[in-house]
């Protein structure tokens, strides 16, 4: 019995720990505006709930031990003293309880609902698809995808939509989550605060690879993040490539050109944009973005995310693979 107390209590240690600090995403740590916003809104609560939590437990051993059984002790079943002042604190205090959780609850929840009207806001489209993150700037005239950057400090309305499931936009550090429904267009508001990489996920179990539905949004000074936008329309074409790059070049053009973008102003092709590649942290959004990943996932991409609409890429040999993986970490 003992033993068994000791694994469960093992077992629980479990789900706790998807909240330690050495869990990628970070749920409490908050570095934007709405994040903070919301994450006073659970501090609030918890206090409130150990507070009712504290008195309830006060009164419930106080009226255990006044009321035990003992000799000579006949509990009385007729309520003969009532006491009004009593009667009245407990029909009250629930009521001050929850207008104390409500209005600042409903201050923040539409708050953050509020599309930005200044025009100086950043509109980014995000679209969510079998098992990936379509991010389309349309100010700015540029597609990516799996890393959305976005300037320090500015409030940037999200647009989201999805082409088949529900998936669920949460970027926790930054703020969130949002459903992401097929048919309809739901809205987010975030303002970073302060310059990072944070993680995001979809956290709405979608299919087979939802938990390789991974993002990263990056977060940089205004000045960096629009020579980011400048550097992704001028982009690769400047260039010039080495042989083995070149007949990448060709291969990708061959084998990929179909589905995939290189240039960030060409949009809404069925896989990921991949203008600017090279300066992704990772491949598809997980794998860390070496040569050796790339020519990985091109050759399985179901062994990384099972159910991904990416197909093989069939029929090159071992140099070939290389090739095509080389040309890609030339898109900059
Ligand atoms: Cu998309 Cu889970």
């Amino acid at each position: 019995m003992r033993r068994f107390s000791l694994y469960f209590l093992l077992l629980l240690t479990l789900p706790l720990a998807g909240c330690s600090p050495f869990s990628s995403v970070a749920v409490l740590n908050p570095k934007g505006e709405q994040a903070k916003e919301q994450v006073d809104l659970i501090t609030l609560s918890i206090s409130l709930m150990a507070l009712v939590f504290l008195v309830v437990l006060i009164l419930f051993i106080r009226f255990v031990y006044k009321y035990r059984q003992r000799p000579g002790y006949t509990p009385d079943p007729i309520h003969q003293n009532r006491n009004k002042k009593f009667e009245l604190i407990w029909t009250i205090s629930p009521f001050i309880i929850l207008f104390i959780l409500a209005v600042p609850m409903i201050q923040t929840t539409f708050g953050e609902e509020q599309e930005s009207k200044s025009p100086s806001d950043l509109t980014v489209k995000v679209t969510a698809s079998h098992y990936w993150w379509r991010f389309e700037y349309p100010g700015q005239g540029i597609e990516t995808a799996e890393e959305l950057h976005l300037p320090k400090g500015k409030k940037v309305t999200l647009v989201l939509h999805s082409t088949d499931v529900i998936h669920s936009f949460w970027v926790p550090q930054l703020g969130g989550k949002l459903d992401v429904i097929p048919g309809r267009t739901n809205k987010l508001s975030l303002t970073p605060l302060e310059n990072g990489t944070y993680q995001g996920k979809c956290a709405e179990l979608c299919g087979k690879s939802h938990a390789n539905m991974r993002f990263k949004v990056k977060v940089e000074n205004e000045d960096d993040f629009n020579s980011w936008i400048a550097g992704l329309k001028s982009g690769n074409q400047t260039q010039s490539l080495s042989k083995s790059e070149a007949e990448g070049k060709s291969l990708f053009n061959e084998n990929c050109l179909t589905c995939h973008a290189v240039e960030a102003q060409v949009e809404n092709k069925k896989g990921p944009n991949l203008a600017g590649f090279a300066e992704r942290e990772r491949v598809a959004g997980i794998l860390p973005n070496t040569k050796e990943h790339l020519e990985d996932w091109m050759k399985d991409p179901q062994k990384f995310k099972p159910g991904s609409e990416m197909p093989k890429v069939k029929g090159l040999d071992k140099k070939e693979y290389e090739k095509l993986a080389e040309y890609l970490q030339t898109l900059h």
